[in-house]
């Protein structure tokens, strides 16, 4: 197989799963427990907090663990507007899920949400968020990269004009961290969401960025854990491996966005010379080096992602979650893009451990299954395919 789905998820790297293990058996203790049992968990987390801190150039206490870049989306969004009911919040059309749904809740419950527009690379205008400012602005949310299409926000030009109107900056960096440096201080952001499995991390943990001072309502209510601000047990082994995970990826952020970005500018170069009537999306620089996103006309993106997985190769249209739903994505309508280009859209991921070989036989694969897509597709007559 030929993974290249790496927005989606990445695989635990081995160096995380040993530092986990051992508290799954012998150190299994409750971090809140006073003998030695929950001294060693207690250890463990307050390390794995500062190695997660230094990823992002935060403290640790800043640091909040959730159970993923979902929750800590909802703690953001929820802990802020909860405290400004009726107020106001600003975020943008290309959010994930993640930030749109917990909007649309947030409307349902009286307060009124601006969707920033996005101009046809992906990237929000600066000078409409301005705009969009009112004085009962309480909240701004706007992503640092898309998860669809790569795309990166002027997320320092955004904080300066929240800081001019006294107004809290969460960023979603879930796809960003560990691919580009990221430092909560340069961006000026008061909250950041990060999560484990996008960095060969565990699944199902995650943090929210809180930077000192700024007070959010807690969201899950119990025996006060994580300052009271979310009560539950807390997942140590997830949180070891999480913490391992950050420190591999900041001691080897230039080293492996170098390699990624080798590796998608060839898979970009070759599918451009090799394949007709292709279109690479999101914008030229300001990207994610790991992400390839393309527009194959004629083609259906998912009839595309069947034939991959038929020659070993996994690939996405985009957000997994739009793809249970079924629905066109969201992200590609907000760029402008037609029923056609968004039908025929592919997204493909690399990661640390693919190589320039993989690429070359995914290209050879595109190269082959395109032309028998577009061989019976309705706009073969339109566009005259040659291959
Ligand atoms: C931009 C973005 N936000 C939020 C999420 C949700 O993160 P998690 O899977 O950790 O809940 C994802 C995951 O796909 C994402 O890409």
């Amino acid at each position: 197989m030929i993974y290249l789905d790496h927005a989606a998820s990445t695989p635990v790297r081995d160096e995380v799963l040993q530092e986990m293990l051992p508290y799954f058996k012998e150190s299994y203790g409750n971090p809140s427990s006073i003998h030695r049992y929950g001294r060693i968990a207690t250890k463990a987390i307050d390390a794995a907090r500062k190695r997660i801190a230094e990823i992002i150039g935060a403290k640790p206490d800043e640091i909040l663990f959730t159970s993923g870049g979902t929750e800590s989306n909802n703690t953001a969004i929820f802990g802020v507007m909860g405290q400004n009911k009726g107020h106001h919040m600003i975020t943008s059309t290309i959010e994930h899920d993640a930030v749109l749904e917990p909007c649309r809740r947030l409307e349902q419950q009286g307060c009124s949400v601006v969707y920033l527009k996005v101009d046809g690379a992906g990237t929000v205008d600066v000078e409409d968020l301005r705009k969009s400012i009112t004085p009962d602005t309480a909240l701004v949310s706007i992503m640092l990269a898309n998860n669809e299409v790569g795309t990166i926000q002027p997320i320092k030009e955004i904080s300066q004009i929240c800081k001019q109107h006294n107004v809290l900056l969460h960023t979603d960096a879930i796809q960003a961290v560990g691919k580009i440096p990221v430092n909560v201080d340069d961006l000026g952001v008061d909250m950041m969401s990060i999560s484990s499995h996008k960095i060969n991390g565990p699944k199902g943990i995650g943090a929210l960025y809180i930077r000192r001072g700024v007070k959010l309502d807690p969201f899950v209510l119990g025996g006060g854990q994580e300052n009271g601000m979310r009560s539950g047990t807390e997942n140590v082994a997830n949180i070891v491996g999480f913490g391992k995970a950050c420190q591999i990826a900041r001691e080897a952020l230039e080293e492996n966005g170098a390699h990624l970005r080798e590796l998608r500018d060839h898979l970009i170069e070759k599918t451009i010379k090799e394949i007709s009537h292709v279109t690479i999306n999101g914008h030229k620089e300001n990207r994610l080096p790991n992400n390839a996103h393309f527009t194959f006309l004629g083609v259906s993106g998912e009839d595309l992602i069947i034939k991959l997985d038929e020659h070993g190769i996994a690939a996405s249209t985009g957000s997994a979650c739009s793809v249970r739903t079924q629905k066109a994505s969201h992200v590609l309508m907000a760029m402008g893009f037609s029923h056609e280009q968004i039908t025929g859209s592919l997204r493909l991921t690399v990661g640390l451990n693919n190589t320039v070989e993989e690429i070359d036989r995914t290209v050879d694969v595109l190269k082959k299954v395109i032309p028998e897509l577009r061989s019976v597709s309705p706009f073969k007559a339109k566009y005259g395919f040659t291959n």
